[in-house]
């Protein structure tokens, strides 16, 4: 049963069973429905608790349910119900108390929670607002700056934070099922507390008006948070039932929108990625202790990743001065830790002297379970590396290399156990961004892949497996959209104009303004590395190496594509780009013409697309959604639009190959259609139909 009834003495239990994260689905709505109704009928039941079995509370509606037609009951009525039982219903929380999940326990009349509870409305995230009481009873229990800050920001709260807003009436000291039963003793008889009866607190305008303007900057197209302060702000000024109906309406309105689509997509999608049959009987190997080879930009943001994770870690740098160099790196992202508040002190403390140690020899690997490579990328050195780690390494250890576009397999190949080696590429900042390709060589063993898998889950990021091949998957597509923007600057428009179409579509940041945060020097350095086997029809950047050969680094020298200095430490732009610009068009001969934003946007989007559905077609990407998965979570693609290959399956594929065979008029060889882009297109199917029949 997925919801039961039963009666231990006075109090009516309520137990809800729906693994694996009790999500209010249809049978549970059904369920609690007539349990509630159960409750009111008992004769010897003066009040109930609502509780739930398995890891957590209700962590939400069913996000599998989103997109077809609602089935009643609908979660609102199911809560209505609750609230106005006429005997006092307490809800007994623990795991994760979520979206509809929060608002059921809304709907009861007390709150009893386990210590760890964690209490959120995450629904802005999926596109939605939440749509089942929450924007009306929030602010009533726990007043308007709080509850709007909650739903619009869609954090977790912990239950200390929870018990100081008054969204909780206890923390459990024990057992959080035993002390909700008493709680309901003591309350039996008595009668209910329903949050819909409390006042509305007062409008603040300038709050809300300030929210509204923050929201329009940070994200902007984005529509959710808006219309979720609109329910809350509407809500204050009408009778409570009524703002629930305004709720519904907009809640209503967001299911429908293309927005809340694709960020669904995004959340199925990111757990898809990490399930991969072949893998699903393979136990990873133990890693507890961490060996990373080269401390700088990556190394140390690895590093500190891993002690954040718990893990043991010895870092190995060329000599002592390096060692320190690489451990002062280690120590400031744990300082800045320290300092937003998500780490204390004394872990810090305890993370850099027992579990962390920098040196400038190889021996010190040998007890580590899976070392990572971090060096310079040359091949030369790589090399070098991993015949040492042969040497260095127990048996069994895992050998990983973090490169970025180099062969996996030609590394593996340094050593005499290519089935150790793996790439690992991770992305800057190592210890914020959430994404890991995990890149298996042609010999790696099962089991280290499976090892990659379980790190990235040790490490709270999320693993997309990708082949070898020049760039894996993302750096592979970003470099032909880059080129693309390229060519684009060379044929007439402007770096600030195609960051800006691109921002406006939104990126978090255009391809010009990322450069200048990464230098110049890396795109300029991999040219030259690449030169010697470039076709000669390809355009090369030549802009791009002029700004490289005049100094312009970008943010390091102050200059790049953007001009920086005390006034804008963000960059603003440079009176003399477009005289240089107009010099380098001239000496390769070139008539600038005019690109409007939307060109911009569907060239840059049609290289990427096509781009990502040669990686699908050559096997690189297991399917669309990790392509997708992949340009969210390393390369700023705005989250609101589900990724490159679900955004092309809402524009109509048919359409991006008309784009492509456009452009393909002036240059037929960059554009030309990827054959998997074609086939689909001309069988009037969507990527989408390669993600399904598949785990997910
Ligand atoms: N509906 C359906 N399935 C869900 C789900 C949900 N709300 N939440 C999680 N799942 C599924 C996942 O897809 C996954 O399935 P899989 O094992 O087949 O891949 C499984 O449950 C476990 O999920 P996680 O791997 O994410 O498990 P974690 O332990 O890492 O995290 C969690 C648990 C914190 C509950 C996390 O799953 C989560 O954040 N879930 C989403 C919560 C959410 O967004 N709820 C709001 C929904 S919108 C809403 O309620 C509207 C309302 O206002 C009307
Ligand atoms: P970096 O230049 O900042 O650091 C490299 C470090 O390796 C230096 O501290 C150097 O002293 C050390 N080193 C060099 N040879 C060594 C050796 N033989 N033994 C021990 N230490 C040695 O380089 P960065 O940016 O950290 O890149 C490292 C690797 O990560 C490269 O393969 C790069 O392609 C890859 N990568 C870089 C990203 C970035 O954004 N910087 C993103 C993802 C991957």
């Amino acid at each position: 049963m997925t919801v039961s009834y039963h009666r231990e003495g006075v109090v009516g239990v309520i137990t809800i069973d729906n693994p694996p994260v009790n999500a209010t689905s249809q049978a549970v709505r059904a369920g609690l429905m007539d349990a509630v109704g159960a409750l009111s009928g008992d004769p010897d039941a003066t009040a109930g608790v609502i509780l739930c079995t398995g890891r957590t509370w209700i962590a939400g509606a069913d996000i599998s349910e989103f997109g077809k037609p609602p089935a009643r009951p609908h979660l609102p009525d199911v809560i209505a119900a609750i609230e106005a039982c006429a005997k006092p219903v307490v809800a007994a929380l623990h795991g994760t108390a979520l979206g509809g999940g929060l608002e059921v326990a809304l709907g009861a009349h007390a709150r009893i929670a386990a210590p760890g509870t964690r209490f959120g409305l995450p629904e802005v995230t999926l596109g939605l607002l939440p749509g089942a009481g929450g924007t009306q009873r929030l602010p009533r229990l726990i007043g308007l700056s709080a509850a709007l800050d909650i739903i619009t920001s869609a954090r977790r709260i912990g239950a200390d934070e929870a018990l100081e807003l008054g969204l909780v009436d206890h923390v459990a000291e024990g057992d959080p099922t035993a002390a909700a039963m008493e709680f309901a003793r003591e309350i039996a008889g008595r009668a209910p507390r329903r949050t819909a009866d409390r006042p509305p607190p007062r409008p603040d305008p300038a709050l809300t008006d300030r929210m509204r303007a923050e929201f329009a900057k940070t994200a902007p197209g984005e529509i959710a948070q808006a219309r979720a302060i609109d329910a809350v702000v509407e809500g204050l000024s009408v009778p409570f039932d009524q703002g629930i109906a305004q709720e519904r309406e907009k809640f209503i309105e967001l299911m429908a929108s293309p927005q809340r689509a694709a960020l669904i997509h995004a959340f199925f999608a990111e757990r898809a990625v990490a399930h991969l049959p072949e893998f699903d009987d393979v136990a990873p190997r133990p890693v507890e202790r961490i060996g990373v080879i080269g401390g700088g930009t990556m190394g140390a943001g690895i590093a500190a990743s891993a002690l954040l994770a718990g893990l043991d870690v010895t870092l190995v740098e060329r000599d002592a001065e390096a060692a320190g160099k690489a451990a002062s790196g280690v120590a400031k992202i744990l300082d800045s830790s320290v300092t937003r508040g998500k780490l204390s002190a004394d872990r810090r403390g305890a993370m850099l002297g027992d579990a962390f140690r920098a040196v400038c020899d190889d021996d010190a690997l040998a007890q580590a379970d899976l070392i990572i490579e971090a060096v310079f990328e040359r091949i030369e050195v790589k090399d070098e590396v991993f015949a040492r780690l042969d040497r260095v390494a127990k048996r069994g250890a895992v050998l990983a290399t973090n490169t970025s576009y180099l062969d996996v397999n030609r590394i593996a190949g340094a050593t005499r156990r290519p089935q150790d080696v793996i790439g690992l590429h991770f992305f800057s900042p190592a210890h914020v961004m959430r994404l890991l390709e995990v890149v298996p060589a042609d010999q790696t063993a099962p089991d280290v892949v499976a090892t990659g898998f379980a790190l990235a889950k040790r490490l709270r990021k999320i693993a997309v497996r990708a082949g070898v091949c020049d760039g894996f998957i993302g750096n592979r597509i970003l470099s032909h959209y880059r080129a693309a923007a390229d060519a684009m600057v060379l044929d007439g428009a402007s770096p600030c104009q195609i960051d800006r179409a691109l921002t406006d579509f939104g990126f978090a940041m255009g391809p010009y303004a990322v450069s200048d945060l990464a230098g110049l020097d890396i795109g300029y350095l991999t040219r030259q590395r690449k030169a010697a086997t470039r076709d000669p029809r390809d355009r090369v950047p030549v802009f791009a190496d002029r700004l490289y050969e005049l100094g312009r680094l970008g943010r390091k020298t102050g200059r790049g594509y953007y001009l920086y200095d005390e006034d804008s430490p963000k960059g603003r732009p440079d009176p003399d780009l477009a005289g240089l610009l107009q010099q380098v068009r001239a000496e390769l001969g070139i008539s600038p013409r005019l690109f409007d934003d939307d060109e911009i946007v569907a060239r840059y989007m049609a290289a990427m697309v096509n781009e990502g559905a040669r990686v699908v077609g050559d096997g690189i990407a297991a399917r669309p959604l990790d392509v997708d998965v992949v340009l969210l979570n390393g390369y700023g693609f705005p989250r609101w639009r589900g990724g490159p290959m679900h955004w092309a399956d809402a524009r109509g594929l048919a359409a991006v190959v008309a784009d492509i065979e456009r452009f393909a008029a002036q240059d037929d060889h960059f554009w030309h259609v990827a054959p998997l882009l074609r086939e689909l297109a001309s069988k009037n199917r969507r990527f989408a139909d390669l993600n399904q029949g598949k785990p997910s």
